[in-house]
């Protein structure tokens, strides 16, 4: 078991990587109510400890205020007070949802999460960012706040979806891009071990991408600029999620492919690095190309809520680990879609 301390400025994270959910009662005070979702608890339940638990669907669509609703009205039913603990056991959504839940609910209580997706551990609940969905917009409505503790239970991975496997492994090669050669060399000799989950390299990587996640939100840690990396190849994903409804990780793995392509053209990234990142991603089998057009991806870049102005800010790369974030106008985006090889 590995473990990190995070201090971040909104608060004190501990971080177990490899620890067991069936050691959870360690972390928590005795009247601490779990958030998990049917599935996770259909799964796992057995190995919860003895406390009251809520319950809410899976999927995007239940990450709403509605739910929310639901769940503060169970927790007075259930007379939680500010003394209480509140622990979410699941993949992103419910960690998301619980730690919203949390800071709001009688203004804030304490609270933590057991993270069962690959996605959660390496991404989603790490850097104290809770909130839900609004009227179509992802992630609209939040606040900053850090878990006290997150446990990352390997073993719950052995029950994800390839699917879902391949969404942490997308953000896990996207951060060995952005800050860490010696891990993205451990990726490409190691990538059969990750996809198949061998413990010790999942530990590792989880490990490593956890590092780096809290690093870089650190530095700056309500999105300025330094946290602006992490979204390497999500600007050309967000996209390709928009325009073709692949799923994220997909989607992220061609984004990345993209500007490493762009890179190439500014003659930041040497063209054989760029063939690197789009082999490893390969190995893991994520798509690294789709075949869309490159008026269809400017669009649906100019409807993205994260645009400022004419300008959007691109995470390219200046070498392997080493990220750069530069604003890149709409027209001169335009003209590097017109040119092939690009996705
Ligand atoms: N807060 C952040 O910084 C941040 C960062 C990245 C993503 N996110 C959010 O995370 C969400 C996606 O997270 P996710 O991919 O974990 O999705 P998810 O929580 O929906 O989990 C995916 C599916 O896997 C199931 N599942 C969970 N654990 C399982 C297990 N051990 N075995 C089998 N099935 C299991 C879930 O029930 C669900 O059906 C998105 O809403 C996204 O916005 C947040
Ligand atoms: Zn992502």
């Amino acid at each position: 078991m590995k473990i990190l301390d995070i201090q971040g400025r909104t608060g004190h994270s501990t971080l177990a990587i490899g620890e067991r959910l069936g050691n959870l009662s360690n972390y928590i005070p005795e009247n601490t109510v779990i958030i998990t979702d049917g599935h996770v608890r259909s799964l796992y339940q057995d190995r919860f400890p003895p406390c009251p638990v809520i319950e809410i669907g899976c999927g995007e669509e239940i990450k709403t205020l509605d739910t929310v609703q639901t769940i503060y009205q169970q927790l007075v039913e259930l007379e939680v007070d500010r003394s209480w603990f509140i622990v979410g056991i699941g993949g992103g959504i419910v960690c998301d949802i619980t730690g919203f839940v949390a800071s709001t609910y009688l203004r804030g209580v304490r609270f933590g999460f057991v993270s069962s997706t690959l996605l959660a551990q390496v991404d989603a609940s790490v850097g104290g960012k809770n909130g839900v969905n609004f009227s179509g917009y992802k992630n609209m409505v939040g606040v900053f706040n850090q878990p006290e503790f997150v446990i990352c239970d390997l073993e719950l991975l052995r029950s994800l979806p390839q699917g879902e496997v391949l969404c942490g492994l997308a953000e896990i090669i996207k951060h060995a891009c952005i800050e860490d050669t010696a891990m993205f060399e451990f990726l490409e000799a190691a990538s059969g071990r990750a996809l198949a989950l061998d413990p010790d390299a999942i530990e590792r990587l989880v490990h490593d991408s956890v590092v780096i996640k809290s690093t870089i939100v650190n530095r700056d840690e309500r999105e300025q600029g330094e946290r602006r990396k992490l979204n390497f190849g999500h600007t050309f994903g967000h996209a390709f999620e928009k325009i073709l409804r692949v799923p994220h990780g997909e989607a992220v793995a061609a984004g990345m492919v993209a500007a490493s392509a762009l890179s190439v053209k500014k003659g930041y990234l040497s063209p054989e690095d760029a063939r690197r990142i789009e082999t490893l991603l390969e190995s893991v089998n994520l798509p690294t190309r789709f075949s869309v057009s490159g008026e269809k991806v400017v669009d649906a870049m100019r409807r993205d809520k994260k645009r400022e102005g004419d300008v959007i800010h691109f995470v390219l790369l200046k070498g392997l680990g080493k990220a750069v974030v530069e604003a890149i106008s709409l027209g001169e985006l335009e003209a590097y879609m017109a040119e092939p090889d690009l996705f």
